[in-house]
């Protein structure tokens, strides 16, 4: 077994054997150096013609970046000046005893010892396993893996089942399109990737699960932006017989628990005591719903969460004419605003004048740095309440039973208050990694016009596949 890179600083005089990437080569003469790279960083190998067992079989000068090679060799001190303070195994090189060429590697189509990436994303994203080398990208991927490894650790020591749900699913509104999945049993029928697992984790209530988590993929078929995918992950959660105040509370022992684990040096920070403040208020003072509390914009090192809380239930869409749910329709009405939706005639059809945007629901949001990281809500769980905002909402008696009487008919068999959250984990971890855009902590994002190009997808299809679905494409 190969040693890590960044274990050789303790192994001063002994035979070590290392693989890895060439990073950069430079020849001296008879003396060739290389930068090995592997996951754990850089070390310095020397390379002397005349100190190889192995010479006969290699050419040191066929060596090129990027080819993959296995040194056998003898850890040395460097002298004083030799030292490189950049590199965590500075203090050391080793001098090689043997070298394997394990792999050759072509010139890559953009340099990958260098940050300054010129590369256009395309590019990138054709060559993603070349760009997720560069060591950004290594940080951005491991810095997930740990934030993600943080928060499973703090939902079972609380005691949550993590539980997953179906993606071969029905329509859920969550206000974006949906991806479909045509049926080939039921031709003419079609599955529809969740926008969020909110209907299963409110049923999982009703199934009495209590605490449930789990890191999950959403699919909304929407246009993408530096914080938008249609494809992301959200850490979701719910929890049976809670109020809004334990749901808050619990996610900032989250937030405290991750922080102290990913940023343990960060003091610009507020997440011991997360500021709550109203909708109103919000809206009245930043004029803005998720308002960027940091003190110092340009330091990256400020992280300032705050909660939004006392959402408005419902907003008009201009565009659509009609009312819409703010958050999404199974959000719980504050009680002191129920009588206003009770007065409600909805058959009339409601006018932007019905002031149903006085409505309170109880919703909240997390916003870290300006940015909408999380939203939760406590739910209706009475069945006749719900019926009534889907009515408000635009829906016919028929069209409520064909979309959401699976859900209305298991609020009928004792379903608990509930409530719950869900975090857009690529966007936390965008803001704790200093990335503007999500795609930078995300393996294998889309473009900004929805295309893998490493993939080429989407792509067209055998047309003995669209005859089994009976699909013909216009
Ligand atoms: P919501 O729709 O607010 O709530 O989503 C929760 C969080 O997910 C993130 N998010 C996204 N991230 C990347 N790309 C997207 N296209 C995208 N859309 C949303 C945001 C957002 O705050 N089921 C409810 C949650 C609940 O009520 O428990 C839901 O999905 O950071």
């Amino acid at each position: 077994m190969k040693l890590s890179n960044i274990e050789v600083i303790n192994k001063v005089g002994e035979e070590v054997v290392l693989a890895g990437w060439v990073h950069s080569i430079r020849k001296m003469g008879k003396i060739v150096f290389v930068d090995l790279r592997d996951r754990s960083g850089i070390v310095q190998v020397v390379l002397v013609e005349s100190e190889l067992e192995n010479k006969k079989e290699i050419e040191l000068s066929s060596i090129k970046p990027e080819y993959v090679l296995e040194i056998k060799g003898i850890v040395q001190k460097r002298g004083d000046k030799q030292i490189n303070k950049d590199l965590p195994t500075g203090t050391v090189e080793i001098l090689a005893k043997s070298v394997k060429i394990l792999a050759e590697s072509e010139t890559p189509p953009f340099e990958i010892d260098n940050e300054e990436r010129q590369a256009n994303e395309e590019l990138r994203l054709k060559y993603r396993y070349l760009d997720l080398r560069h060591e950004r990208m290594q940080k951005n991927i491991r810095l997930r893996h740990e934030i993600i490894r943080a928060i499973r650790e703090f939902f079972y020591q609380e005691d949550f089942l993590e539980i997953e749900t179906p993606f071969l699913s029905k329509s859920t509104p969550e206000g974006a399109r949906d991806f479909l999945v045509p049926s080939r049993n039921y031709p003419g029928k079609f599955y529809a990737l969740p926008q969020s697992p909110q209907q299963y984790k409110q049923m999982l209530m009703i199934a009495g699960m209590e605490k449930y988590f789990q890191i999950v993929r959403c699919f909304r078929d929407e246009d993408q932006r530096g914080d938008r995918q249609a494809e992301f992950t959200q850490l979701d959660v719910e929890m049976s017989f809670v109020e809004q105040a334990d749901i808050l509370n619990l996610i900032e022992k989250l937030i405290v628990e991750v922080m102290n684990k990913v940023k343990p040096d960060v003091e610009t920070h507020n997440y011991a005591s997360i500021p709550r403040i109203t909708h109103a208020e919000a809206m009245k003072k930043y004029q803005s719903d998720k308002p960027d509390l940091r003190k110092d914009k340009n330091d990256p090192n400020e992280f300032a969460f705050v909660w939004i809380t006392d959402f408005p239930m419902f907003e008009y869409k201009e565009g659509d004419k009609r009312w819409g749910a703010a958050h999404h329709p199974f959000t719980a009405i504050n009680p002191e605003d129920l009588p206003l939706l009770e007065k409600q005639q909805p058959k009339a059809g409601l006018s932007a004048a019905a002031g149903l945007d006085k409505i309170r629901a109880l919703q909240y949001d997390l916003v870290l740095n300006g940015s909408e990281i999380a939203g939760g809500s406590i739910r209706t769980s009475d069945p006749k309440i719900l019926h009534k905002v889907f009515e408000v909402l635009g829906h016919s008696d028929k069209e409520i039973k064909a979309k959401f009487g699976h859900l209305l008919e298991s609020f009928k068999y004792g379903a608990p208050p509930h409530g719950g959250v869900a975090f857009g984990l690529d966007r936390f971890i965008a803001i704790l990694a200093g990335e503007t855009s999500i795609r930078e902590v995300m393996a294998f994002p889309k473009t900004s016009d929805n295309r893998d190009p490493l993939m080429d997808a989407p792509s067209e299809v055998e047309k003995e596949q669209l005859k089994e679905l009976g699909i013909k494409i216009k």
